[in-house]
């Protein structure tokens, strides 16, 4: 039974390259509404606004918006975009903590009012730009174990998070919440834990100096299974995540949170053709239609490991997989057990969906993948 549904999901991958041509990423609709079904069901409370940095597909924002997603906006072209996916401006909040001014004014100008911020200058651009706004103060929380650090770069001291807000209020800007980011693909529940904690301790603290703020943003972190364990801890996560909104938060505060790769990650598969092949070194060497500088440079950006598959069968041996471009930087897997292959041969990789064809570049002329969107 396993046996004939995997010969099937092998046969309808080959489909997808005799029909689109290669490379090419397919982005399942279907995998799409299972992750925000999974989010909403253990994470009742909170409302998701996709971080469409994982994956600004067209495709996959209107799919979202469709299903009732709200955005986590980090540009003015992403902001266009989510609006033109159809998202409403009010489901729409622009989370990045650093933004140029003009892009400021052109999230007021298109009716978006709800923005992070860290310091005091970005509040003065906020104020000037867009003044009237909603802002949301971020602090920086532990990111303990997380696969991709952002406290680094991100967050105010949670000790500076009332006056600035009181600055804020000053401005003529009003104050709406607090949020944080626990890093990427968090697989520590405590981290979360903490910075719930950190952000109760400011939303009482506000109550008391009578700033009347409303909203928690969770912000993103909710880890995917990897390939190379076998646990998928977000299940586990998000129920003592609830658990601890539910204690230390009343019904009037609203918890938002800005997942990308949970939702995104999963639902996509990258299809590849063999172009190239060599010996060295007494080890075959495959040379792929994508690489590092396209649809697997989250390889370098994102630290991810993909799961990798073929459409032949045959003795498996020690191989390396580069991609196509003329740097050795670009090898993208080294010792990986695979039949042997001939060009033109299928590889293929899974779980891919998040920051790979987001940070995809053009590098030696060689295009990215297309995307297109299935079942
Ligand atoms: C501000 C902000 N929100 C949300 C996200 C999405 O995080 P994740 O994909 O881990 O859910 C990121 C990722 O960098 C981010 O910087």
């Amino acid at each position: 039974m396993a046996a004939r549904s995997a010969d099937a999901a092998q046969r309808r991958l080959a489909g997808l390259v005799r029909r689109h041509g290669s490379p090419v990423m397919a982005i399942s609709r279907g995998v799409l509404n299972a992750q925000m079904r999974r989010f909403r069901r253990a994470l009742p409370r909170v409302e998701p606004f996709y971080a469409a940095k994982a994956n600004p597909h067209p495709g996959v924002l209107a799919h979202l918006a469709a299903a009732g997603a709200g955005f986590d906006v980090a540009s003015a072209a992403e902001l266009e975009a989510a609006l033109a996916a159809g998202a409403p401006p009010g489901r729409v909040i622009f989370a990045n903590t650093i933004k140029p001014s003009a892009a400021i004014g052109s999230a007021a100008a298109r009716g978006v009012d709800l923005m992070t911020f860290d310091s005091e200058y970005e509040l003065d651009k906020i104020a000037e730009r867009a003044p009237g706004s909603r802002v949301i103060v971020r602090v920086k929380v532990p990111n303990v174990g997380s696969i991709v650090e952002l406290s680094l770069k991100f967050g105010a001291d949670p000790a500076d998070a009332i006056p600035l807000l009181i600055k804020a209020h000053r401005l003529g800007l009003r104050p709406a919440g607090v949020s944080f980011h626990v890093g990427s693909q968090c697989t520590r529940v405590g981290n979360y834990v903490e910075a719930i904690e950190t952000a109760a301790i400011i939303v009482r603290d506000a109550a008391l100096k009578r700033i009347p703020i409303d909203i928690v943003d969770i912000g993103g972190g909710f880890p995917i299974r990897q390939l190379d364990r076998d646990e998928d801890p977000f299940d586990t996560m998000a129920a003592v995540i609830s658990r601890e909104l539910d204690r230390l938060f009343d019904g009037h505060i609203r918890i938002i949170a800005e997942p990308g790769r949970f939702i995104v990650g999963p639902a996509a598969v990258l299809l590849m053709r063999v172009v190239g092949k060599a010996i060295r070194e007494n080890r075959h060497w495959y040379y792929l239609d994508d690489g590092i500088y396209g649809d697997l440079s989250g390889i370098i950006f994102d630290h991810a490991k993909y799961g990798w598959g073929v459409l032949r069968k045959g003795r498996r041996q020690l191989s390396t997989l580069a991609g196509p471009t003329c740097d050795s930087l670009d090898i993208i897997a080294r010792g990986e057990d695979l039949p042997e292959l001939e060009i033109g041969d299928v590889v293929y990789a899974t779980n891919i969906g998040a920051y790979s064809s987001a940070s995809a570049t053009c590098f030696n002329g060689i295009a990215p993948a297309k995307i297109v969107m299935t079942q």
